[in-house]
């Protein structure tokens, strides 16, 4: 049984070998993953992750009641793909660069309730982070939103980008209950209810 030092091992030395990539020393605590997931369950139907890592959120998820087969995982380090597939095995795991537009047909046959995003925005840029939302947004259900946690000050996604999109971002928690304290932010289409 894989103990939660070992995913921090692991994340620390994805960390040591990309840290740009990775973002952090070490994975999300309960209550990020908690914060992060407050709003999904069963009810939203699939979902999707970008950026899981050793699969704090992806855990949660489950917790929350969202069947292991509804979720789709979009990883780009190789370090974090087979655990990923022992851990999840039942859901959908694809070594992906988010900030790349997927392969068309590849999301086709499902629209998802939400998507939770462990991706560090910051790093990427206000160009790479257009191209990631530039793709998931389409792939959202009606009412359908995006998850995005940040140890910065304010919304990840810049102002001018929310803007060109037609997005709106409501921060929906602080936790200093996670190394490093971290915000989340929830960010929809500005015309647009709930669906789950
Ligand atoms: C800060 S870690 C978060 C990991 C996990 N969600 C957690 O909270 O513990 C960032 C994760 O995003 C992944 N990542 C970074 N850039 C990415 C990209 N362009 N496409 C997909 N995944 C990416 C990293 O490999 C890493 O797993």
């Amino acid at each position: 049984m894989r103990t939660a030092s070992s995913h921090h091992l692991r994340f620390l030395r994805a960390w040591l070998d990309s840290p740009l990539r990775v973002g952090a020393i070490a994975p999300s605590g309960k209550r990020l993953a908690s914060l992060m997931t407050r709003d999904i369950g069963p009810a939203c139907g699939p979902v999707l992750e970008l950026g899981p890592g050793t699969g704090a959120f992806t855990q949660a998820l489950l917790e929350r009641g969202v069947q292991e087969r509804d979720l789709t995982l979009v990883e780009r380090g190789e370090d974090f793909i087979g655990h990923l597939h022992s851990r999840f095995p039942a859901s959908r795991i694809l070594r992906m660069d988010a900030t790349q537009a997927p392969v068309e047909g590849l999301f086709a046959h499902q629209a998802f309730g939400a998507v939770i995003s462990g991706v560090p925005l910051l790093s990427l840029g206000a160009r790479r982070t257009t191209a990631l939302l530039s793709w998931v947004f389409p792939c959202l259900k009606d009412g359908g939103a995006f998850y995005q946690f940040t140890y910065g000050f304010g919304c990840p996604v810049p102002a001018c980008v929310l803007a060109r999109l037609d997005l709106v971002a409501e921060r929906i928690g602080f936790t200093v209950r996670n190394l490093p304290p971290a915000t989340v932010y929830r960010i929809a289409r500005r015309s647009s209810g709930t669906c789950c």
